[in-house]
């Protein structure tokens, strides 16, 4: 294990990066202990890119998402403890779940199981909902394992839709609630991987 006084985190995310803005932007609060060292991405074009660059963090692009090897590298290179996925569509290798086993953290937009699996991810998910005339709807923080969705939950938030007739608005309606939440569940679980070290 590294010596610092706080944990190092890489971001996995391949979209907006709304969730990695928040989570970067908690992270330079006094309480945080954990520090984002490297974004890793999947896709070229993503919003990601212009978080990592406006908030001044190194990002990376995976051209091969299955090649463990090089990721496990990458993540080595940064003495990276803790993983932090949002918005990442892919499934990672089980070489890198199983070498940070109890460490990688994702969000879902949705009070799973409900609404989770393959192929629910973002808008489709919210979309379900609303097509479901659902008066709530939430967010699931989780660990991750081999499978879509399917690791230990930390936290789940119920969310109001009631006044939501649009699926921007639930996505927008969610989205405020992930950046409150996420941020802090992270920090819980580098608290407790700290005083573990
Ligand atoms: C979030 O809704 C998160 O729950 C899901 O993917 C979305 C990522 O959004 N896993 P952003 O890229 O963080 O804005």
């Amino acid at each position: 294990m590294p010596e610092h006084n706080h944990i190092i985190v890489a971001m996995f995310a391949s979209g907006a990066g709304s969730n990695a803005e928040a989570i970067i932007e908690y992270s330079r609060r006094k309480d945080s202990v954990y520090k984002v060292e490297v974004i890793l991405t999947n896709k070229e074009q993503a919003g990601i890119y212009s978080v990592a660059n406006r908030l001044n963090i190194p990002i990376v692009h995976i051209t091969d998402p299955q090649d463990a090897s090089n990721i496990l590298e990458m993540l080595q290179k940064k003495q990276v403890q803790v993983i932090a996925l949002a918005g990442y569509m892919r499934l990672l290798p089980a070489e890198v779940v199983r070498a940070f086993d109890g460490r990688i953290i994702n969000i879902h937009p949705s009070l799973l199981p409900d609404y989770g699996g393959q192929g629910m991810y973002g808008n489709n998910v919210h979309m379900a909902v609303f097509n479901d005339k659902k008066p709530y709807t939430g967010i699931t923080i989780h660990l991750v394992d081999e499978q879509y969705d399917s690791g230990k939950m930390l936290c789940q938030s119920r969310i109001s839709i009631i006044d939501c007739n649009s699926v921007e608005n639930i996505s927008e309606k969610v989205r405020k609630v992930e950046h409150e939440v996420y941020p802090l569940m992270l920090n819980q679980l580098c608290k407790t991987i700290y005083a573990q070290q």
